[in-house]
């Protein structure tokens, strides 16, 4: 790859270079026939663009061959400590708002309740960020405990009281269930609630990217290449209040992004 092997890509989803789980280059083995390629092709650095895995792999990697390496965030779940937002994160928020906007047209019209899974395997940024944008009822995340009572009780107020139609944005790792472990949970609390369960899935990975995001992208590509430049190694370019960070993989990997408890109250207040 030169230069121009990146023009006009700014707009696609997705990766020309491709990308794949390797239980080889778990094993030592493995790296070495990376780093055997990577001299042959006189590569200089790599930058490693992902989550968690992909930092630990670099990691491991930059422990036993003498290899400069940096990363950059790129995870549509946002579950990575020490950047604001990751690559990809608002991309995917905004294709799940189109997607219930779409479905509250449904859900209005016919007065019934939705149960909306997105994805989050381990985490519950996507439902959270996405559930205030389109004015969730209710979001069901992995790091808190959802109690069903609850969920229910929360259900038939507002369905009774104030409301004709809800969405309840699920993410899929959370611990009561997926969307339709929840419906069939509420099912059997024996009200007549016309209920509904779409599963957005892996519409969310894909499509042309947000203007945040290549905004994002593309100032993270500038600083990790300046961080190369300076002789940083081993270390994510996350951005935090708008300003480029370091954060060394070490730091990046042992601590976990937390929810913020503001957020989550938001959603309540805003169907009070
Ligand atoms: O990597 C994050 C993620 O988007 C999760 O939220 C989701 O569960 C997973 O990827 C899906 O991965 P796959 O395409 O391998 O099923």
């Amino acid at each position: 790859m030169e230069s121009k092997s990146v023009g006009n890509i700014i707009q696609r989803g997705g990766t020309i270079l491709k990308t794949a789980r390797s239980d080889r280059f778990r094993t030592i083995e493995g790296q070495q026939i990376a780093y055997d390629n990577l001299r042959k092709h006189e590569v200089d650095a790599l930058v490693v663009i992902g989550g968690d895995g992909t930092f630990r792999g670099a990691r491991e990697f930059t422990e036993n061959f003498p290899f400069p390496v940096v990363g950059l965030p790129g995870t549509i779940d946002n579950d990575l400590y020490g950047t604001d937002m990751t690559i990809g994160y608002d991309t995917a928020l905004n294709t799940v708002v189109e997607a219930v906007d779409k479905i509250r047209d449904t859900a209005a019209s016919h007065e019934r309740m939705f149960f909306v899974e997105v994805m989050g395997r381990d985490a519950g940024f996507i439902a959270l960020r996405s559930g205030i944008a389109c004015g969730a009822e209710d979001v069901l995340i992995p790091e808190t405990v959802t109690y069903l009572d609850e969920v229910h009780d929360k259900l038939v107020k507002y369905m009774t009281e104030k409301k004709t139609s809800s969405i309840i944005l699920v993410a899929e790792g959370d611990d009561a269930g997926g969307a339709y472990d929840i419906r069939n949970a509420m099912a059997k609390y024996g009200e007549e609630f016309d209920m509904r369960v779409i599963v957005l899935g892996h519409i969310q990975r894909g499509g042309s990217p947000s203007a945040y995001d290549r905004y994002l992208a593309s100032r993270l590509g500038v600083a990790a290449i300046d961080a190369l430049l300076d002789d940083q190694r081993s270390v994510m370019c996350g951005m935090v209040h708008n300003e480029i960070v370091l954060v060394p993989f070490n730091k990046t990997i042992k601590h976990h992004k937390t929810i913020d408890q503001k957020m989550l109250d938001i959603v309540d207040v805003l169907n009070s």
